[in-house]
């Protein structure tokens, strides 16, 4: 029976009816009694009751999603969401263009299906926030949690309903461009970040008003590509799929995600989007994963371009098999299934397996009930002050301080130390540099504070702010991204050589009549994220003489850094007095950056990710194994001839204005049976004299087993703010969870027993050491 949309209602209530009557007729009701209400169909039920009047074509239909934009040539997204030949559409930002789209949907398709509008909402909106691997920086899941509240407001309040978010993942070579989008290089705090983030999207469960469905990303091993280099092959075996880079996704499956995406690349020689092993064996068997699947954009068809499948039908049929529901943009599945079902290889019962999560994802979500947004209560949304101060905290707790010699920082805004400083870069006043590759796709780097103007703001008339923005940094090979249609960023015009100079001179001139120097240096917003590689992790431009020119000058110079990644800032970190990592701070990143550097703001983020000294040590982590030298040999460190093994700055790092103490660390017990848990304790004291925050990191270490494991993993952490002189006992477990890991000799999880170092301090070098034995 065919209803217009308006008549949604009426079309619940006469299933209601229709489920009174045939549950009424067959339950026994004594005369006495007035039978008890029907209960109101579950969400399945009325998925199940769409599908079975829809035809193939229009299941079909839903598995496709539409992106022109990504497809030049392939039918407008409106004739396909018309039609009924689209269950979401990629891609579409601007709130009037969405409510048009989903207007076709819900009005003038015959079923009247609405749609999903898939964006990529990785760390805001319209606020923007620091990316993953900035928000992971904070060490604080309560914040990342809040954070994405907010960002999935925003979205949702402009008819976003779906993000491509959180993307998990584990990342331990820098050269790879989208390190930024992931929490870093470990799996346990990876599992933390990833959790939090469902739940701020999502809220405590899929459908909770003003939030979206989550779409974790990407399924599996995508960091380890090859060299770094995106896209590229990866080749993981069994034990670290298991015990490092699948245990973010684990997390948030069990946190309730209800969506998920395929990624690229081949992993171990199979691609990830018609991989069996993963998306079924491990996904729905293992893992019982009941959302759904959705590939990567146009991953489907590009099975045939991995050499995977023969053509595209066979390239569908071998994402369909695996276990993909939409195929996002290649159009192989609109155009190949109908033929697969009409030649047998699949069924149209395997294509209703398909469809039902993604009908049942949208009655979750609510869209039945009302898929449009009301646009004049959006800004009203937008511009919640609550939104902009959280950016602010957020992007303050994110900032690592590197180095502090001298106690240069903080700087005195007073006046009194420095008349003028001089704020010099080619990323000082970038509004797209600070909020990063997605945050810039989305909203060109526009309402940004960069951090000229959030110095200007800060010391007000009482020092002379000068800025210099030096030579442009460019890429040296273009982004695909320059030419995509809608993409709102765009690498900066070619600068002549003479220009180039004439801009070197200007900002060494500008820093040589200032009495200090902040130099601001990193990268562009097309310079990390997706599809942007980088070999030898190199200052980009002119960057790296422009320090070195400045710093010869003899002023006090602070480096602060905007950037999606580590890069090789060793000079810097030898001749530099004060470096402070700031990642791309997002919309408010100035005057969190301002806050910082004047002490307003005591910088307590730490390192998600080993900091190298150059390209050439990647990939480079923390949790490596054991070799057959004694890691306290000082031989060990000299792996290579040209430079010491040891990275700049380790995992967990990052330095405070003010110092902590962390001692008394207690085990309740030495011997623990497999199974129980070791409770860990220590002491946390603020040695100084202002407020400040530390992060209490537990690292263990099993010494014999089935497998070799690594020197140190994190099993625990705890970020704890202190006032002067206060001090607090910080408790961790050591449980099941923790104790366990994938055994690649025993091939199944396992607790052995074994003797096992706890660690507990500031930061994976940490020295406080306690042991206990676990016995059967
Ligand atoms: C990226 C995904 C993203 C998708 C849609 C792809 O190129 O790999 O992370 O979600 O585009 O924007």
């Amino acid at each position: 029976m065919q209803l217009p949309a308006r008549c949604n209602g009426i079309r619940l209530l006469l299933f209601y009816l229709l489920a009174f009557i045939v549950l009424g007729a067959t339950a026994p009701v004594s005369r006495a009694q007035s039978p008890a209400p029907a209960a109101p169909p579950t969400t399945e039920q009325r998925a199940d009751a769409l599908l079975k009047q829809m035809t193939l074509e229009e299941k079909i239909g839903q598995l496709n999603q539409a992106g022109g934009t990504f497809a030049p040539g392939a039918p407008s997204d409106e004739e396909l969401v018309r039609k009924g030949l689209a269950g979401s559409v990629l891609w579409i930002s601007e709130p009037a263009a969405i409510n048009r789209m989903q207007k076709i949907a819900v009005e003038q398709s015959r079923l009247h299906i609405p749609l999903l509008i898939g964006l990529d909402v990785i760390h805001g909106y319209h606020t923007i926030f620091p990316p993953p691997l900035a928000m992971a920086a904070t060490w604080d899941p309560t914040l990342v949690e809040r954070v994405q509240t907010i960002a999935a407001r925003e979205a949702r309040a402009a008819g976003i309903n779906w993000t491509f978010a959180p993307m998990v993942d584990i990342a331990r070579d820098a050269r790879w461009g989208r390190m930024v989008e992931g929490a870093g290089e470990d799996p346990f705090l990876g599992a933390a970040m990833a959790k939090a983030q469902v739940r701020g999207f999502q809220g405590v469960e899929l459908g909770a008003s003003n939030h979206v469905l989550a779409c974790v990303k990407h399924f599996a091993g995508y960091g380890a590509a090859d060299g770094g280099r995106d896209y590229d092959s990866s080749y993981l075996p069994d034990d670290l799929l298991w015990n490092v880079y699948f245990p973010p996704f684990k997390a948030a499956i069990d946190a309730g995600v209800g969506s998920l995406m395929s990624a690229y690349m081949d992993l171990n020689d199979v691609p990830a989007t018609g991989n069996y092993f993963l998306l079924h064996d491990v996904l729905r068997e293992t893992w019982k994963f009941n959302g759904f699947v959705v590939s990567d954009a146009m991953a489907v068809g590009n099975l045939e371009m991995h050499g995977y499948a023969r053509d595209r039908e066979d390239a569908a049929y071998k994402a369909f098999h695996a276990g993909v529901n939409m195929d996002m943009a290649s159009y192989s599945y609109l155009n190949e299934l109908p033929r697969l079902v009409k030649v047998g290889r699949i069924t149209e019962a395997q294509i209703d397996a398909l469809v039902l999560p993604l009908l049942v994802a949208k009655f979750k979500l609510g869209l039945f009930e009302n898929a449009y947004i009301d646009e004049s209560k959006m800004l009203a949304v937008f511009n919640d002050p609550a939104s902009s101060k959280c950016a602010r905290e957020a992007a303050q707790s994110s900032m690592v301080l590197l180095k502090n010699d001298g106690q240069l920082l903080p700087l005195d805004k007073s006046g009194k130390t420095y008349s003028s400083i001089a704020v010099i870069g080619p990323v000082a006043d970038s509004g797209a540099a600070q909020v990063g590759f997605w945050g810039g796709m989305i909203t060109a780097g526009k309402d940004v504070v960069t951090v000229v103007q959030g110095v200007r703001q800060k010391v007000g008339s009482n020092i002379r702010i000068e800025y210099a923005k030096g030579p442009v940094i460019r890429r040296e090979m273009q982004s695909k991204f320059d030419a995509l249609p809608g993409n709102k960023l765009h690498e900066e015009p070619v600068q002549s050589p003479a220009n180039a100079k004439a801009a070197f001179e200007q900002a060494v001139a500008t820093a040589k009549r200032c009495d200090a120097v902040v130099m601001v240096l990193g990268e562009e917003a097309l310079m990390a994220g997706e599809a942007a590689s980088n070999s030898a992790l190199r200052l980009a431009g002119l960057q790296q003489q422009l320090l070195e020119a400045v710093a010869a000058l003899g002023k006090p110079v602070v480096l602060v850094l905007i950037n999606g990644r580590p890069l090789n800032i060793s000079w810097a970190a030898e001749h530099i007095a004060a470096i402070l990592e700031a990642w791309e701070p997002g919309n408010q990143g100035g005057n969190a950056v301002a806050d910082v550097l004047f002490g307003d703001a005591n910088p307590g983020g730490k390192l998600t990710v080993t900091w190298p000294r150059n390209g050439g040590q990647e990939p480079l982590y923390y949790a490596h194994n054991l070799t057959f030298e004694p890691e306290t040999d000082p031989n060990t460190k000299s792996k290579y001839q040209d430079q010491p093994i040891s990275p700049l700055y380790p995992f967990g790092y990052g330095l405070s204005y003010t110092k902590f103490a962390v001692s008394n660390l207690q085990l309740n017990k030495a011997k623990a049976k497999v199974g129980e848990s070791v409770g860990v304790s220590v002491d946390v004291q603020n040695m100084g004299t202002i407020a400040g925050d530390e992060v209490v990191q537990v690292y263990i270490h099993q010494q014999s087993g089935s497998a070799s494991r690594p020197v140190r993993q994190l099993k625990g952490f705890e970020r704890v703010s202190l006032g002067p002189g206060e001090s607090k006992t910080v408790h961790f477990t050591l449980g099941k969870d923790e104790l366990t890991y994938w055994s690649p000799s025993e091939w199944k999880w396992i607790i052995e027993p074994a003797v096992f170092d706890v660690w507990v301090g500031e930061d994976s070098t940490a020295s406080l050491h306690g042991s206990f034995e676990v016995t059967r």
